[in-house]
């Protein structure tokens, strides 16, 4: 006898297209019937910050040790949904993945590749751009603040985009993503997409429902000069940000400079409340050194800046030169690069072209060649 499907038991009658909320207790039953693997992708539209290096690259390095399969995509068809010259995309697509290697993404535990050179995410995708409703697509909170007073003129493939992000990560099945709150209402757009499939399809758990990983904010890195915006590598001044390119004394002096407030590191945490600039430094410290902000408050305590800083950027230095200049090796000579990623595409390509020919017949698509 066939079970009662999650998705039967969890979202009532079939049809059902309106958004439904994150589903607590999901993962369990998913798990049970799926795999644990997870998918992340970061797009490759150049400039990667001490933002991305702590909020998600080094996050995905951590995650090999677990006791999941990991899948990390440079994921270049997103990047081409604004203007990308194409020189530069090929840049900073074997930049981003000399980041992922040279922070420590071993492509032998985990499958490192570009997402254009499997098709099968673009298919999918286009299946998903068939499931996913117009009345989801327009609640995108992104797609409103990215178009803005231009939504008349940006592509078709923005808007879409949230599509094609559920199909790369269902069409590994993945049952786990690491990404940031930004990325939330995606994810649970790729639950809603899922769920929509499966029913329509009376496919019971043929896709799984995928739990978001967000971080915390002791992953959430903060601008140098405005404690209360995030890190972005477009931000209007350099000294905001913390680039992984960077050199060491470049490094020193964005530390040196970063704003503060006139007061000593507090001896509590509490101490940290609306003092934004302080508490980011405290948790940029935390995180760089793998501990907990109490932990550097019960360090630093009463601190002034005059010595807290320089503890702050010499660990930077110590943390992420070895980083740089690996991605300058890396990047001397990008044929490793590019060996890696073929390889990482063919490991990838296994496992998702077995699940598309399985999601083509279930959608009814007739082919002659099996
Ligand atoms: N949309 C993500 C971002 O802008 C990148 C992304 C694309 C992604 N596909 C994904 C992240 C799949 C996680 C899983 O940051």
């Amino acid at each position: 006898m066939r079970s009662l499907s999650i998705v039967d038991a969890l979202f009532g009658p079939r049809d059902k297209t309106t958004i439904l909320p994150p589903m607590k207790g999901i993962k369990t039953m998913a798990e049970a019937v799926h795999t644990r693997r997870v998918f992340s992708g970061i797009k490759p539209s150049g400039g990667l910050t001490l933002g991305n290096y702590l909020g998600a690259i080094k996050r995905f390095v951590d995650m090999q040790n677990d006791d999941f399969e990991t899948i990390y995509c440079v994921v270049d068809m997103h990047a081409i949904t604004v203007w990308q010259d194409p020189a530069t995309l090929k840049f900073a697509t074997r930049e981003l993945v000399a980041a992922y290697i040279a922070s420590g993404l071993d492509p032998a535990k985990s499958i490192v590749f570009n997402q254009s050179q499997v098709p099968a995410h673009a298919e999918l995708g286009w299946i998903f751009n068939c499931v996913a409703r117009m009345g989801w697509m327009n609640r995108m909170t992104q797609f409103k603040e990215k178009s803005g007073k231009n939504a008349e003129a940006v592509s078709l493939g923005l808007y879409a985009y949230p599509a094609l992000m559920a199909a790369d990560i269902l069409i590994y099945k993945a049952t786990h993503v690491p990404v940031g709150e930004d990325q939330k209402q995606h994810v649970e757009l790729t639950r809603d997409i899922a769920a929509k499939f499966n029913n329509d399809f009376k496919v019971p758990d043929f896709f799984p429902i995928t739990e978001p990983m967000i971080d915390g904010p002791a992953t959430r890195v903060m601008n140098l000069r405005d404690g209360t915006k995030k890190m972005s590598k477009s931000g209007a001044s350099d000294m905001e940000r913390v680039n992984l390119t960077d050199s060491a004394e470049l490094i020193v002096k964005k530390f040196k400079k970063a704003k503060t407030d006139p007061e000593p590191l507090p001896d509590s945490l509490e101490g940290l409340k609306d003092r934004p600039e302080a508490r980011n430094l405290v948790e940029i410290y935390a995180a760089l050194s793998e501990t907990t902000p109490d932990a550097v408050i019960a360090e630093y305590a009463g601190a002034q800046w005059g010595r807290f800083k320089p503890a702050l950027a010499d660990l930077a230095v110590s943390k992420l030169e070895p980083i740089s200049t690996e991605m300058s090796r890396l990047m001397q000579d990008t044929s490793e690069i590019d060996r890696i990623l073929a390889d990482g595409a063919d490991r990838a390509n296994a496992i998702a072209q077995p699940i598309l020919n399985d999601v083509y017949d279930i959608v009814g698509f007739v082919r002659g060649r099996q």
